[in-house]
This record gives structure tokens, C-alpha cells and sequence, in this order.
């Protein structure tokens, strides 16, 4: 049967394995997925080697997504903006195929599963770096009615509000510039809660309406969900959902089916904690 595998380093803890084998058995596709340890010289090469006979597509994860994005022969639209890529295939000509699942993964999980309205909606979007790219453009054809990129590295949040200026009104500050007012929509794109961290968000721009989404997820709270919570924020959520949703969405591009998510996320919630 067709085969398909997310390649990164590390990769042993990927859920990516279980959300597909439960999407599959769900929509009766006959397909295997497993975890591939890559090793970083190799990347390229394992790429062609795993997508040749019934290998039928990879995710890719960190830290090969943009090496993703360089290798393909053909981009889609969104992967082409995002600068990187975690989905690949092959087109029937046998070209590489790069698409980025991630944006329309968070906006999925955030309208759809959560009920967020982002039509209209001023948001804060927290860090810089490749998540935070994958994600802009896809919240800007949501509707949303800006977005201020705050980040540690002034920089590199002026690199991204320049890059997508022409997809809808987009600022950028450091931590430091942060307005003390309220925002609508808050998403933590940093990698902070990786050590712990919190990005230094003035208190006053949350309150109890403003929806906060961190797009890491565990076992317990983020330091940013907590925080968010402490803040009185009654709408606070977790990367879970959005990952679940990129997942599905790479699961259409490659089979043509959508699968359901709601059960898979909750299955996965309930196995985590
Ligand atoms: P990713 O692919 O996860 O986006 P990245 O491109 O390395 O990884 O970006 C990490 C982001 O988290 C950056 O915005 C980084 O800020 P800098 O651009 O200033 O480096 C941010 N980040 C990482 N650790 C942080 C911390 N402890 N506090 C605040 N921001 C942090």
C-alpha cells in the first residue's frame, strides 16, 4: 500500500504518525505513515529515496522545512510566501511538490474549532522566525484587520511586515513597543516556552475578550496559555488543534479526501494528559 513518513531530527516524539494512521482508518485510505530520523547531510537524499515507488509523500519537520522549500521543482502559492515547506509529493510529471499546510492549519483550528471571529480582527502576533512567516498570510486572507509583529529582534519583525505588506496592514515593533491597549487575537509564534520563557507582553493588552492562542502545545499549560489565564483572558488555547489541522490538510492534498478532526484531537488531548 501507498506509504508516507515526517522526516525531521528529532522525530522519535512526533504525533504526526498517529494522526494520519487515525485519519486513514477513518476515511478507509489505504496508506502507511511512520517517523523518519534524518540525518542533516542526508536530507536531500532521503527525500528522493523515500519518495519513489509506493512512497507517496513526506511531512517534513524541524529543522529541514526551508531546505524543503529549496529542494522542490514546483511550490503552491502559500508555500511559496511561507519560505517553507512541511508537505511533499510528487506531481504526475515526477517534479517535487512543496506545499505549507501550517497557516491554514492555525486559521482552521482557530475559526472553525475554536469559533475565533478574524474578520475585523486587530491582532498581536508574537516572534519572527519560519513559524511566524508560515502563518502571516494566511491570517491576512482570513480577514483579519492587522497585524502587529512584535519581536526580540526588532529586525527580523521588520523584515516579515515588509515582506507581506502587499497582503493586507502590517506593523512591527520590538517587546518593548508593544501597545498597552487591548488586541483582539493574540498568537505566541516565539519558541520561548521551549525554555520556560515568556515574551514580555504589557498586561494591558489582554483583556477578558481577547482571545490568546500559543502555538506550542504539552501536556500542561504553556507559560504563555498561564500567563494568558492570569491576565483574564477566558478564551486561551494550545497548538494542538493546529496541528492536527495542517495534518489534515496535508492528508487532502495528497489522498483528495478531508478527514475529520475533532475526534482525533480530543483522542490525542486526552492521551497527552
Ligand atoms: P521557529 O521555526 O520556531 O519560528 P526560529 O525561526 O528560530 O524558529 O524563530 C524562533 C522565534 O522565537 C524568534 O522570533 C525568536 O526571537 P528572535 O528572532 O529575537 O531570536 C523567538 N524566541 C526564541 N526564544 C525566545 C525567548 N526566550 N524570548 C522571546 N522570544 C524568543
Amino acid at each position: 500500500s501507498d506509504r508516507y513518513a515526517v522526516l525531521g531530527n528529532p522525530v522519535a516524539h512526533s504525533k504526526s504518525p498517529q494522526i494520519h494512521t487515525a485519519f486513514a482508518r477513518q476515511t478507509g485510505e489505504d496508506l502507511s505513515y511512520t517517523a523518519e530520523h534524518v540525518e542533516s547531510p542526508d536530507f536531500e537524499a532521503a527525500v528522493g529515496r523515500f519518495l519513489q515507488g509506493n512512497g507517496k509523500g513526506v511531512n517534513i519537520t524541524v529543522p529541514f522545512k526551508e531546505r524543503a522549500w529549496a529542494l522542490a521543482q514546483w511550490r503552491s502559492e502559500r508555500a511559496e510566501k511561507a519560505g517553507a515547506a512541511n508537505t511533499l509529493y510528487r506531481l504526475e510529471d515526477g517534479r517535487l511538490a512543496a506545499d505549507n499546510t501550517d497557516g491554514v492549519g492555525l486559521v482552521r483550528d482557530l475559526a472553525d474549532n475554536n469559533g475565533v471571529t478574524l474578520q475585523g480582527a486587530r491582532v498581536l502576533v508574537l516572534g519572527a522566525g519560519g513559524a511566524v512567516r508560515g502563518v502571516l498570510q494566511p491570517l491576512l486572507k482570513a480577514g483579519v484587520q492587522s497585524i502587529l509583529v512584535a519581536n526580540r529582534t526588532l529586525s527580523r519583525a521588520e523584515a516579515l511586515a515588509e515582506l507581506f505588506a502587499a497582503d493586507g496592514t502590517l506593523a512591527a515593533c520590538g517587546f518593548d513597543a508593544i501597545p498597552a491597549e487591548p488586541f483582539d487575537l493574540i498568537i505566541n509564534g516565539t519558541s520561548a516556552s521551549l525554555q520556560g520563557e515568556l515574551p514580555p507582553v504589557p498586561a494591558a493588552a489582554v483583556v477578558a475578550q481577547t482571545a490568546c492562542y500559543d502555538m506550542m502545545y504539552g501536556a500542561e499549560p504553556t507559560p504563555f496559555c498561564r500567563w494568558a489565564r492570569e491576565q483574564g483572558a477566558t478564551q486561551v488555547m494550545d497548538g494542538l488543534g493546529m496541528l492536527v489541522e495542517q495534518a489534515a490538510e496535508a492528508f487532502q492534498v495528497w489522498r483528495g479526501v478531508k478527514p475529520e478532526t475533532a475526534r482525533v484531537i480530543a483522542d490525542l488531548r486526552r492521551a497527552m494528559t
